[in-house]
């Protein structure tokens, strides 16, 4: 998964781009690059650098020709080939007067490319994107025009992409199209823009457009016009854009992330705002799936990966105790390929922060083919799930940049908490007072999520302690469970620290023989109605040597005697506490990072959004 950027009709392009990819940085880094048309030519610049790659590209870039042609710049998160200067985008043709960027993969490169190679092309990088160049190059020199030669070039690939393409022969045009990964579009005053995401437009224009699968764009400047690959003409599709630049901005924090781990009491509370009507009944309004719709279902499948699959976890506890109903949660990428038994009356929720991860959206479809009810839980408005699902309830958690999930799992844990309360008030399975209970406990939640955070202090002097461990293991029971595997999962992707997430009951089947002095376990021991059985597991491991850090409600002395260190929370109702427990594990998995030297906004090998399988 890549970045992209591009301009037509600004005199200074190269600013613009760099600009772009900063803001795109989250989509991969491995290397960056710039084509732009000057004086009858393509110019072109590109870095290969990790983190630094677009640092160093602007470096490359300090002498770039001004002019107001067409410019485009890419990101890239290597998946073809090695993430050298070879391989960064953007690439070009045997003749060098074409240069094209791509984020997405071309399934049938190699065959398309062994017939390139028949006919006398030169492939110079080991990316499935350069077939594309070469392909609208031998189009191209039958005389088609370039948005011609890359709607014939498009029907013939198979696989994801969103690309854009620029040729010295018709220096103020870019062609744009895309099939399974996005693409946005912007108008402003004389020049038209286009990237893989909103944030990197918003500093430029309002007048934002997405591209819709299979549908070609030409921008010119200050215009745009729009086919489907067919060449049948459309009317491009305008967003209402609610973010700031400053919202997709640090803020004055050291990094992405500590700044979304802050943002979390209102990445709740915005989560929960409008949700009831007068009378204090639910609504879930821009859900689109009806009431009469919803009442037939008979079982829920909730499908997801990382983060968000951690939250759906937490959910099929919730609704299972609510609803009454069946919850199975998957895995996305599991999902897809074995033979889930779903029907017409199963509702099925994708859960995604991008709303763009492959996994989930291939899953959502499968879902729907299979006759189920398609619902998408979504931070993004206007994603590719949001508007394939027949239904979606947005986390408005705003944008997250940091390439880890933080404040959108607390928003996704909560939305999907509503959609089960929802449901119970729906169906009729928890009277109304015992839902108008429960929503109160969440109306404070933002509170006690900003009291946690508060403690960040007593967590970094619990990291400090544990600088030399190596080994980890979280411990959870019922709804602890998916925190423990959550809080796992921030320490291995920030911290790069061996850490496996256990459900507390299971490990003396197996990992007990691994607890030696020098493990960590860190136990998630709030009293949820196992919370004596937790103390029972404590004991087991706490035997044995393990350095005991539990996460303990505030007053608990009984709790804290088991422990060598607390992470204090404040008590809430147990099916909500993952949304304040997961705090304190973010923020240690957050210190260790740093502790050891690691930027937590760009963990090694890993990207935000992952669009290949
Ligand atoms: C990547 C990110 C994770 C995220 C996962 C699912 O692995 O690093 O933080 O949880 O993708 O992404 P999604 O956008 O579908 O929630």
């Amino acid at each position: 998964m890549c970045g992209i950027i591009g301009v037509t009709g600004e005199a200074d392009a190269v600013p613009l781009l760099l600009g772009g990819l900063h803001q795109l940085e989250y989509r991969g880094y491995d290397s960056a690059g710039v084509a732009l048309v000057a004086d009858g030519a393509i110019w072109r610049a590109r870095a290969a650098g990790g983190t630094d790659s677009v640092a160093k590209l602007g470096e490359l870039t300090a002498g770039a020709p001004n002019g107001h042609a067409a410019a485009i710049g890419h990101t890239r998160w290597a998946t073809h080939g090695s993430p050298t200067e070879e391989n960064a985008h953007p690439h070009t043709d045997c003749t060098g007067r074409l240069a094209l960027i791509h984020n997405g993969i071309i399934e049938n490169h190699a065959e398309l490319r062994a017939e390139l190679e028949a006919s006398g092309h030169t492939l110079a990088s080991d990316t499935d994107t350069e077939v594309m160049a070469h392909l609208i190059e031998a189009q191209m020199a039958g005389g088609a025009s370039l948005p011609d030669a890359t709607r014939t070039v498009l029907g013939r690939l198979r696989g994801s992409f969103s690309v854009a393409v620029i040729s010295a022969d018709e220096p103020d045009t870019i062609v744009a199209a895309c099939r399974l990964t996005p693409l946005v579009l912007g108008l402003h005053d004389g020049m038209t823009l286009l990237a893989s995401d909103i944030p990197a437009l918003i500093g430029h224009t309002r007048r934002v457009f997405t591209l819709a699968d299979d549908q070609l764009a030409v921008l010119t400047p200050g215009a745009l016009t729009v086919t489907t690959l067919d060449g049948e003409p459309v009317e491009p599709v305008e967003r209402a854009i609610t973010w700031d630049v400053e919202a997709a901005q640090k803020g004055g924090y050291e990094d992405f992330m500590s700044k979304e781990i802050e943002e979390q009491p209102v990445a709740v509370r915005d989560t929960l705002l409008d949700r009831r009507g007068a009378g204090g009944e639910l609504i879930l309004d821009e859900m689109r799936l009806g009431a009469d719709e919803l009442r037939d279902i008979d079982k829920v499948f909730i499908v997801a990966c990382g983060t968000s699959y951690h939250a759906a976890l937490v959910a099929k506890y919730a609704i299972e105790h609510w609803v009454k109903l069946p919850t199975e949660v998957d895995i996305a990428s599991e999902f897809r390929y074995r033979d889930p038994v779903l029907n017409e009356r199963t509702l099925c929720v994708g859960v995604s922060q991008s709303g763009e991860t492959l996994d989930t959206a291939e899953a959502m479809r499968e879902a729907a083919r299979l006759g189920a009810k398609v619902l998408a839980v979504s931070n993004v408005v206007d994603s590719s799930m949001a508007r394939a699902a027949d239904g979606v309830l947005y986390t408005r958690a705003g944008p997250e940049i940091g390439v880890a999930s933080t404040k959108t799992h607390l928003a996704q844990i909560l939305a999907l908490e509503l959609l089960g309360l929802y449901l119970a008030q729906l169906l009729g399975t928890q009277p109304a007072a015992a839902i108008d209970g429960v929503f109160d406990h969440m109306e404070r939640l933002p509170d006690l999520v900003a009291d946690t955070l508060r403690r960040a202090d007593d967590v970094d002097d619990v990291a400090a302690k544990l600088t030399d461990a190596r080994d980890f293991f979280f411990l959870g029971r019922h709804v602890g469970f998916p925190v423990a595997l959550e809080g796992a999962l921030k320490l291995k992707e920030l911290a790069y620290l061996r850490a496996e997430g256990y459900p507390a009951g299971e490990l003396k089947h197996g990992p007990i023989a691994l607890i030696e002095p020098g493990t960590v376990v860190v136990a998630i021991a709030t009293r949820n109605r196992l919370w004596e059985k937790m103390l029972s597991n404590v004991a087991e491991v706490r035997s044995r040597g393990a350095t005991m850090v539990l996460l303990a409600e505030d007053g608990d002395e009984e709790t804290a005697a088991a422990a060598d260190h607390v992470l204090w929370v404040p008590p809430t109702d147990p099916l909500l506490s993952p949304v304040v427990g997961v705090v304190p594990l973010q923020q240690l998995a957050y210190r260790l990072a740093r502790l050891h030297g690691h930027d937590p906004d760009r963990p090694r090998n890993l990207a935000k959004t992952v669009t290949v399988e």
